[in-house]
């Protein structure tokens, strides 16, 4: 059990390493003044540029694989795995490095994702980035990749453990998208391209 609650802890203390404000704020810019506000790779592509979005969103990624490697290391059971994958996604939207605000998730809660379930990962990339691509919404491509991720699951009857981690994430990531959805219904969401001061 103290070996369980400690993989918990420190995935969420992993998870919670704000990659997107630090460095935003080591570019002397204020990632939750510029943009949408949130301190994800897609506000540090409007803000910063590509690269700089590429490293964010690569370092959220691992930062959500990675806890679910330790955890399989450290023999923890499929369902404390699970557990270390959420409390790496809350700790990135609830980071006590930002007075526990923080990002939406997506890059996070993909690499949990895809660590935990490959199949499913691949299913949520090709259709998130699709939809991205597509409508040059990022936001979009998010929220429909969290909704195939809940589907999939449930569709692959996969085991209930990781039906409840994967729905959790999935709500979780549109209940942080609610600013985006009031935008993209109201017509102005930004897209992908547009760049900001
Ligand atoms: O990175 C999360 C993405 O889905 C939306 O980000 O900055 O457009 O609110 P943003």
């Amino acid at each position: 059990t103290f070996l369980v609650i400690l993989a918990v802890v420190v995935s969420y203390v992993l998870g919670s390493i704000p990659a997107a404000s630090w460095l935003a704020s080591s570019r002397g810019v204020d990632i939750r003044k510029v943009g949408s506000g949130n301190s994800g790779a897609t506000n540090v592509l409007r803000s910063l540029g590509k690269g700089p979005a590429a490293a964010v969103a690569a370092f959220d990624i691992l930062k959500g694989a990675l806890v679910v490697w330790l955890a399989r290391a450290l023999g923890l059971s499929p369902e404390w795995v699970g557990l270390c994958g959420v409390a790496a996604v809350v700790g990135h939207n609830f980071s006590p490095f930002l007075n526990f605000r923080g990002g939406k998730g997506v890059a996070t809660s993909f690499g949990t994702i895809a660590a935990l379930d490959p199949v499913v990962g691949l299913g949520v990339f090709v259709l998130g980035v699709a939809t991205m691509w597509l409508t040059r919404f990022v936001s979009a491509g998010s929220i429909l990749g969290g909704l195939t991720a809940a589907i999939l699951v449930v569709a692959l009857g996969r085991p209930a453990w990781l039906m409840v981690v994967i729905v959790f994430l999935a709500a979780l990531l549109i209940w942080q998208h609610r600013s985006n959805i009031e935008r993209l219904t109201a017509g102005k969401e930004s897209r992908l391209g547009e760049k900001v001061r």
